[in-house]
């Protein structure tokens, strides 16, 4: 597969950082992903790096998933669409934790490593000891020609265009298309129909307007960050396809901006974490309108009942939460892709608010190419 980075540089474009200009660069992004893949008369997707057949496709039993970090979110939300589109039992792992705890390697299981830079130390050795033990390893990966591009059996470029900004963006959200389309391709080679093929085809297509409506609300999402920026701790939860959104959007905020921050499937709050919430603890929830959302207003309710704020990312203004951001619904399977970027802009703005060094936060590398 041929690859050029198209319009963008490393210029900073007149955004004060790089982390502002990749996530204003976004719905461009995810154009580029999607441009020239889509095969609307069979309702699928080619992917012409893939070498994997029709028949070695339908031979596939599991789906494994290796990265670090937001890899390894978006890889969580890969997992779950391969579930939900493909129906092949599929999950993600962190690669640094894979590679120490001797796997067991299945012939029938096709194990995908995920990574920006595609150097990542822990993802590269996950994939040579996959590799050494004869399995089959593809790469979803941003850097062309880098070395976990080069050592697997073939993989979806996520062209996402460079990403200068430590903290990950466009490449987080450009690597969750990339597994929809994955998801589209295998499914339609299994039991996706026509008709579900041609609804998520529609509902790609409806991504990059979609998120520069999203980012015209940043002066809103600005003026909550000064609020949020003075919290003690922060929790992120959301349940299935709000549970990576969750886990990336805390991440986010705590390498950008220091404020300890976590991430739990709301279902588990009230085993534990609920003892957390107070006034200064607020908790961010990810609550699409899907077959979840009176379970998700249910934890809502127990939130508000121990007097913690709320606010919540969802498709309609929530009752019991302080504060809404209402995102455009899509295809339910692909909220997972518009939920997380408002979050993005709240991280940014509350770093601002903090006064972070927010392209190189302290103690982070780009990269981590070592052990
Ligand atoms: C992202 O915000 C982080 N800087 C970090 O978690 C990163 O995603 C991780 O180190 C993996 O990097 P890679 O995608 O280049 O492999």
């Amino acid at each position: 597969e041929t690859v050029e980075w198209a319009a963008e540089s490393y210029d900073m474009g007149g955004h004060d950082t790089y982390m502002h200009k990749e996530i204003a660069e976004q719905a461009d992004a995810v154009d580029r992903v999607l441009r020239g893949r889509i095969d609307d008369r069979f309702a699928t997707v080619h992917l012409g790096g893939l070498n994997l057949d029709a028949r070695e496709a339908r031979g596939v039993r599991r789906v494994k998933i290796l990265g670090c970090g937001s890899a390894y979110h978006a890889g969580m939300i890969g997992a779950q669409l391969i579930e939900e589109l493909a129906r092949i039992p599929a999950d993600a792992e962190p690669a640094s934790e894979f590679r120490y705890r001797n796997a067991v390697v299945d012939p029938d299981t096709l194990y995908i490593a995920v990574s920006q830079s595609g150097e990542t130390y822990d993802t590269l050795a996950a994939v040579q000891e996959l590799k050494r033990k004869g399995a089959r390893v593809l790469g979803v990966v941003n850097v062309v020609g880098s070395a976990i591009a080069r050592e697997t059996d073939g993989g979806v470029y996520v062209h996402a265009g460079p990403e200068v900004c430590v903290v990950s963006t466009k490449c987080f959200t450009n690597t969750a298309v990339a597994f929809a389309l994955l998801a589209l391709h295998l499914g339609r080679i299994r039991d996706l129909s026509v008709a579900d093929g041609k609804r998520i085809i529609e509902g790609l297509r409806k991504l990059p307007e979609q998120i520069s409506g999203i980012l015209q609300d940043e002066a809103a999402i600005e003026k909550l960050a000064a609020d949020y920026a003075q919290a003690k701790s922060m929790m992120f939860v959301g349940r299935v396809r709000g549970y990576p959104v969750a886990r990336e959007a805390s991440l986010k905020l705590k390498e950008v901006s220091y404020i300890h921050a976590e991430a739990y499937p709301a279902s588990e709050l009230k085993h534990g974490p609920l003892a957390l919430i107070e006034p200064a603890v607020p908790t961010v929830a990810i609550i699409p309108d899907d077959e979840l959302l009176d379970k998700n207003r249910a934890t809502l309710e127990e939130i508000k009942a121990r007097s913690g704020t709320i606010l919540a990312v969802a498709h309609s203004e929530q009752e019991k939460a302080d504060h809404t951001i209402v995102v455009p619904r899509n295809e339910p399977e692909l909220d997972p892709i518009l939920m997380g970027i408002p979050l993005q802009l709240l991280a940014y703005h509350t770093a601002l608010a903090l006064d972070r060094d927010i392209d190189k936060p302290r103690n982070l590398a780009k990269s981590v190419t070592v052990e």
